[in-house]
């Protein structure tokens, strides 16, 4: 019998049948793990990037079935971070090393282009070392190619399922995959590095529709690939359904190290949510990156995207200092420079 972990290890792919095999099997999953922590530390080394998160605003026009600050959410409890409380969080973040801030919120339309490119371009005055990773949304190709002469050289969008009809259960009829897609490739096109992914365990989500994901992710070779487990929200439409597991989540991250050796893929925190030591079990899986949260405390609760969200009453440092423990016991390293993605194969 053909073992599918070194041929997905020598040729990172594998048709379709044994991709799913491998999905939907526990067998393979010590040997997947090790060889995933090998090919990362062929690429990375025992490096773990760190990202200083900054989650901004959750105000938001969209309103995804599954997510915490979509607009229908009358409970939900708003906030928006002017561009002194930005760059008050950079400030808190340079002093603790961090060189990289990644500016995420819903889509708030408050936040214009031009206001966009005036933080974008008053973080990037004051910290010329550092690189800005925008996380705002779908936009048109000037407004991206405007936040990118501004100084944000990176960008976060995950494509949350390359299936439309999966799509289509999960968000509604005035959001499409197509502008998805055209968002990434714009941004591609454009010269960001790129992240993408989606949530492991979404409602209605397939072994195909999985699978769909890596096939996409194929053609759009991201610099960043990021997942973590679909978790509920009690004020959504998704409330009574199922989260995301553990053991799916740590199955893919490895299968995606293995594919994408020199992808940067980070133990999110939704990983870290469903399990106590979820990121430190992602590190060990192949995950190289961590986001700390630098958001004010005052605001953190209140960016729940899901339920029982970790770090939300930590200061940036205590999380910053919690991380380095906790990549510390999983037996890597953070690293403080940029973080950039390595060469692609
Ligand atoms: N508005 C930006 C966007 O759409 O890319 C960034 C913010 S959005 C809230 C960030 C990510 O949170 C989404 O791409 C989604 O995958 C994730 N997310 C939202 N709701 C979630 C949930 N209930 N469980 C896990 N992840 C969730
Ligand atoms: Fe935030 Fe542990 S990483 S408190």
């Amino acid at each position: 019998m053909k073992n599918l972990v070194e041929e997905l290890t020598n040729k990172q792919n594998l048709n379709d049948n044994d991709l799913k095999y491998l999905l939907e099997t526990d067998i393979y999953d010590e040997e997947l793990y090790k060889a995933a922590d090998t090919v990362r530390r062929e690429n990375y080394g025992d490096s773990v990037y760190i990202r200083g998160l900054i989650e901004f605003t959750n105000y938001c026009k969209n309103d995804c079935y599954y997510c915490g600050i979509r607009k229908s959410n009358d409970n939900s409890d708003r906030y928006r971070l002017s561009r002194e409380d930005i760059l008050k969080c950079c400030e808190n973040g340079y002093a603790l090393d961090y060189r990289t801030f990644v500016l995420q919120g819903g889509e708030d339309p408050y936040y214009n282009d031009d206001l966009i490119c005036d933080i974008v371009s008053g973080i990037h005055m004051l910290y010329p070392d550092c690189a800005i990773t925008l996380s705002i949304g779908e936009k048109s190709y000037e407004s991206y190619k405007r936040y990118f002469d501004a100084g944000a050289k990176r960008f976060l969008l995950r494509h949350e399922t390359a299936d439309n009809e999966h799509y289509a259960k999960l968000h509604p009829e005035s959001m499409s995959l197509d502008n998805r897609k055209r968002c990434l490739f714009d941004l591609k096109n454009i010269g960001y590095q790129v992240g993408s992914g989606f949530m492991v365990g979404s409602p209605y989500q397939t072994t195909e529709n999985l699978i769909a994901d890596l096939r996409f992710l194929q053609e759009l070779m991201p610099d960043m690939i990021g997942i973590g487990p679909y978790i509920n929200h009690k004020d959504t439409p998704f409330a009574s359904e199922k989260n995301g597991t553990l053991e799916l989540t740590l199955r893919f991250v490895s299968i995606l190290r293995l594919m994408f050796p020199y992808a940067l893929i980070p133990a999110t925190t939704a990983l870290g949510t469903i399990s106590p030591n979820g990121r430190e079990l992602g590190l060990k899986c192949g995950a190289n990156v961590v986001m700390p949260n630098l958001s004010p405390v005052e605001t953190r609760k209140k960016y729940d995207l899901y339920e029982n969200k970790i770090c939300t009453g930590e200061e940036a440092a205590e999380c910053r200092g919690c991380l380095e423990r906790r990549v510390e016991f999983a037996g890597y390293r953070i690293v403080t420079n940029i973080g950039d993605v390595k060469k692609h194969a």
